[in-house]
């Protein structure tokens, strides 16, 4: 019978991947709880209109990329595709602000988007998501960057840049629009179809366009930062004072205006040299009219999401695994049941312990100790069973000791855990 594959676009994290998807899970939650964020976790699921409204009809995102679908009812439910939406809606559903005026909290697991797949692009990624609410000063939008920044460096990542920008809000963007919708309209001839459309449905996004013939009219169009309005050109102006304060290179693109319409005022990325196309490891930015426009309060927020996909494809190939803290090996069938209690001692003891269940010989069962990274082997033969002691090998140093089987517990403990 044919056999069947994972849907295109999606991947299986295997057993010798996913210990590095844990250490990035775990230092990514250690790193939060120290700038006070704590997990929210929405469904997968919402309704097609909060992505309508909350990412706007005319980004590719919501035009299409989205995994739509018809409920048994007939409502309309849709995969999300990313997180501040669903996260927004649920503060608004649980009033959170109201208990917590600095709202911070962060969302970690899989979207989905049908996108084109290639390196870095999947159909089914990851991301770890943080959003802040509440809070209007330019100091904590300064304070996610270099949080994002300090996420990455200490998971390993280098050769990484920081673009910023600011996208103006609703006083100043609707005049920088319509002065660059005026600028693209001579133009329609030396631009691609797609920017065309969007000259008339969405100018901002004709800034996105990768179109290597595109790109000296694009750079050549009125620049938002010359319409920022005085409160934007100031937040932005302190944005910068303090990175600049904490030491934090950055590169200004007056072209990053992202993909999602909810921003206003500080948007920024990360981008990798390790990675192609794709490069953006982690991209956010301020949505001070979000909140409002789904329905609740007058409330700001900031956020970013890094793609876990893409952070993992950056760093350097980690070391071979450690399966195991203790192999044993018992040399002839005898031993077997001195074995077995063995390895439930120390496994009892806190140790991560396997042997081998095929009674192979010697020589293989090193072999397979070196193959699961055992830093130490017990070996058991029927001179040591006699003498009531194991054969404990260092498997780095190649040395060997004899302990008797009773401290051998203690022993090992000490050795793995210090
Ligand atoms: P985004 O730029 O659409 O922003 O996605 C953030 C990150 O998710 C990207 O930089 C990338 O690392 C990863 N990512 C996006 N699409 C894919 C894909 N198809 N395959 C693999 N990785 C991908 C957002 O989603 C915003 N919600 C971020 C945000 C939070 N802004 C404010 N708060």
């Amino acid at each position: 019978m044919k056999a069947l594959r994972a849907v295109k676009g999606t991947r299986d994290v295997l057993p010798g991947e996913a210990s590095a998807w844990q250490r990035l899970e775990a230092g990514a939650r250690a790193l939060l709880a120290r700038y006070g964020y704590r997990e929210l976790r929405t469904p997968l699921f919402e309704p097609t209109e909060l992505f309508a409204r909350g990412i706007g009809n005319e980004t590719d995102i919501v035009s299409k990329e989205m995994y739509t679908f018809e409920d048994r009812d007939g409502a309309s439910l849709t995969l999300r595709p990313e997180a501040t939406a669903g996260v927004v809606r649920a503060v608004i559903e649980h009033s959170l602000w109201t208990a917590d005026p600095a709202l911070r909290v962060f969302t970690l697991g899989p979207m989905f988007r049908r996108e084109r797949p290639q390196k870095g692009r999947q159909r089914q990624f990851h991301q770890l998501n943080v959003e802040a609410f509440g809070i209007t000063r330019p100091s904590i939008d300064v304070e996610q960057i270099e949080m994002g920044l300090t996420l990455l460096e200490s998971c390993g990542l280098s050769g990484h840049t920081l673009i910023l920008n600011s996208v103006g809000d609703g006083r100043c963007r609707p005049a920088y629009v319509d002065t660059l919708r005026a600028a693209l309209e001579p133009l329609a001839e030396q631009l691609c179809a797609d920017c065309v459309r969007r000259s008339r449905t969405n100018p901002l996004r004709v800034l996105d366009c990768k179109v290597p013939a595109d790109q000296e009219v694009i750079e050549a169009l009125p620049k938002i930062a010359d319409h920022l309005c005085p409160a934007c050109g100031d937040h932005f102006a302190e944005v910068r004072r303090e990175l600049k304060l904490l030491g934090i290179p950055y590169r200004l693109s007056h072209r990053l205006v992202r993909g999602l319409d909810y921003y206003t005022r500080t948007t920024f990325e990360i981008v990798s040299d390790a990675l192609g196309a794709q490069n953006t490891v982690l991209g956010g930015g301020r949505y001070d009219g979000l909140v409002k426009a789904l329905g609740g309060p007058e409330l700001g927020g900031i956020g970013f999401a890094l793609g876990l996909e893409r952070l993992l494809l950056s760093l350097p190939a980690a070391a071979g695994e450690r399966r195991c803290d203790v192999f044993l090996a018992v040399l002839d069938e005898d031993g077997l049941d001195d074995a077995l209690l063995l390895q439930r001692r120390l496994r009892e003891a806190g140790l991560a312990v396997l042997m081998d269940h095929e009674g192979r010989s010697f020589k293989s069962k090193m072999k397979q100790a070196d193959k699961l990274g055992a830093p130490w082997t017990a070996i058991l033969g029927a001179d040591e069973r006699a003498r009531g002691v194991w054969a404990v090998r260092d498997m780095s140093a190649s040395t060997q000791q004899e302990v008797p089987g009773d401290d051998l517990a203690q022993y090992l403990k000490e050795k793995v855990h210090g």
